[in-house]
């Protein structure tokens, strides 16, 4: 059976899709232990050195040995990049776009593989996982479609007078050159695979550095880009660690652009560093979020609760867009916090390969670790724990970074107000007049995503109010997260992002794109 998967499956999935990644699931496993190289100029290549990395779901569940970059081979994928640059460029939009959706297509027929990668990498349920690397196929598809459609963003603009003379003005818009794509490892997969399609349709060469965490799903992604036939140098992979692999490709004198997906504090490290040298060189930053969300007295309380736990404990809450505060109005909030505290003892935590666990692992021990200072941190602020707050060390669960999802009653002036967690922690606080929650909602130095739940008429104000990029009014699937490529462009305001353009909106690949005016006088 084969069937398309979209956002709305991951809520109700047919059974045939379980089937299929359960079959994914033993066919990736059976592959596990192998050996993953760089991908530089069109050829895998050997590095001096690898690291054995396992999975968050069970320390003994080895993934593979995994390259680790040093800066020569960062300049060899420079090079490379830089050497193919004039000629992916000079291909007509068609072609190009061409070659990108045929890594969609490619893609999608693996899409059960690679979620299944996914879920054994990162531990995000296979919903989630599925949902990762469907929404990686569709960017593909989309930013081909979008770049051919506006048949490449050239305009043809009005001949001004002349006397005698004919001047003939456009606008077209070209490619910087090499493009690095810093990818995070909360979605290795969409946050490698977006930027670098945006790139490379656009008619620029890319070298794409996975996050630490996560250097298997870069590498599935170049396969994929390899066996579409992509021209060799076209596209680069480098794995390793950021402070070297990341660093060298930043400073690099061949580095045109930037497109980096992770925390505030390296974003505005880099957009510094891409502001010196001899010109200032274009640098998207997606950063972090603070979410909010706030909740009336008006609010359908069941849809509000569902979105809620969705948004702050799916994927244990390491999304720039999960969920982390919540304003709720005083005299519907213990009601609120009883469906929010049922709906939390419904999750099943575990084995993210396993069906039923909805909640898996976080990635590593440095996560695991943080949970236990922050918990220690709530208490001794004086914040309530209303729900959960314990590791889960026993059993079958002893070998993974397990942790229980934290609803936490916080005095507002408890410092974790303000400092992105990146873990299954929302902090709670009951108002009592929606001007307070609104000011509360945009006092922090984010501004991704936020969600609202309230009547029809309190939406409109809160839209116009609320300092976020990305906003979701009523949304049972999530409070505040859930964007889809062509559905709900992607992008942060304030701290969260350098540009104010979404992701897979009309802007984006303008932002990938340097204007040039021709004029002509015949
Ligand atoms: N697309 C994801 C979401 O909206 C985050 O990148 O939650």
């Amino acid at each position: 059976m084969s069937f398309r998967l979209t956002y709305a499956t991951m809520f109700n999935p047919p059974e045939a899709m379980h089937q299929r990644f359960d079959e994914a699931m033993a066919r990736v496993s059976a592959g596990l232990g192998q050996c993953h190289e760089l991908f530089i100029d069109g050829e895998d290549c050997e590095a001096a050195d690898y690291a054995r990395r396992s999975s968050p779901i069970d320390s003994e569940l080895v993934l593979g040995d995994f390259a680790l970059a040093t800066a020569e081979d960062v300049d060899t994928a420079m090079a490379a990049a830089s050497a193919a640059f004039p000629a992916w460029r000079a291909l007509p939009v068609a072609e190009r776009a061409r070659l990108v959706r045929k890594v969609g297509d490619l893609m999608e027929e693996r899409v059960y593989d690679l979620a299944a990668a996914l879920t054994l990498e990162v531990g995000k349920n296979r919903m989630e996982a599925l949902g990762e690397a469907q929404e990686t196929v569709d960017f593909f598809h989309h930013y081909a479609d979008d770049y051919e459609q506006h048949a490449g963003y050239e305009n043809a603009l009005p001949n001004d007078p002349l006397e005698g003379m004919v001047s003939r003005n456009r606008s077209v818009m070209r490619p910087h050159g090499v493009w690095v794509v810093i990818a995070p490892f909360n979605f290795p997969l969409a946050l490698a695979g977006g930027p670098v399609a945006a790139a490379l349709v656009t008619g620029n060469t890319v070298v794409c550095k996975a996050a630490s965490d996560t250097p298997w799903s870069g590498r599935l992604l170049a396969d994929c880009i390899r066996d579409a036939g992509l021209p060799a140098g076209v596209f680069n992979y480098v794995s390793g660690s950021g402070r070297d692999v990341g660093d060298a490709l930043v400073r690099h004198p061949l580095t045109a652009g930037i497109t980096f997906t992770g925390s505030v504090g390296v974003g505005m490290q880099l957009l510094q560093k891409m502001a010196t040298g001899p010109w200032p060189r274009p640098c998207i930053a997606e950063m972090g979020g603070k979410n909010p969300c706030i909740v009336t007295e008006h609010a359908d309380l069941e849809r509000a609760a569902a979105g809620i736990v969705r948004s702050a404990f799916g994927m244990g809450g390491q999304k720039c867009s999960a969920l982390s505060r919540l304003y709720v109005h005083e005299s519907v909030a213990s009601e609120l916090i009883e469906r929010v505290q049922e709906k939390i003892a419904a999750i099943r935590i575990g084995d993210a390969r396993e069906r039923e666990n909805w909640l898996g692992p976080v990635v590593n021990t440095g996560a695991y670790d943080h949970y236990a200072q922050y918990i220690a941190l709530l208490k001794a602020g004086g914040a309530k724990l209303v729900s959960g707050g314990s590791q889960l060390r026993e059993g079958d669960l002893a070998r993974g970074y397990y942790v229980e999802p934290v609803l936490a009653e916080a005095p507002l002036s408890h410092p974790l107000w303000k400092q992105e967690m990146f873990l299954p922690i929302v902090m709670l606080h009951r108002y009592r007049d929606r001007t307070e929650a609104m000011r509360l909602a945009n006092d922090t130095d984010m501004g991704l995503t936020a969600g609202f739940y309230g009547s029809a008429d309190e939406v409109a104000w809160f839209q116009e109010h609320i300092e976020a990029g990305v906003t979701y009014a009523n949304r049972p699937q999530g409070a505040t997260t859930g964007a889809w490529p062509g559905y709900q462009p992607f992008g942060g305001w304030k701290g969260s992002g350098s540009t104010g353009k979404a992701i897979a909106s009309f802007y984006y690949l303008q932002q990938y794109l340097r204007e040039q005016s021709r004029t002509v006088v015949e």
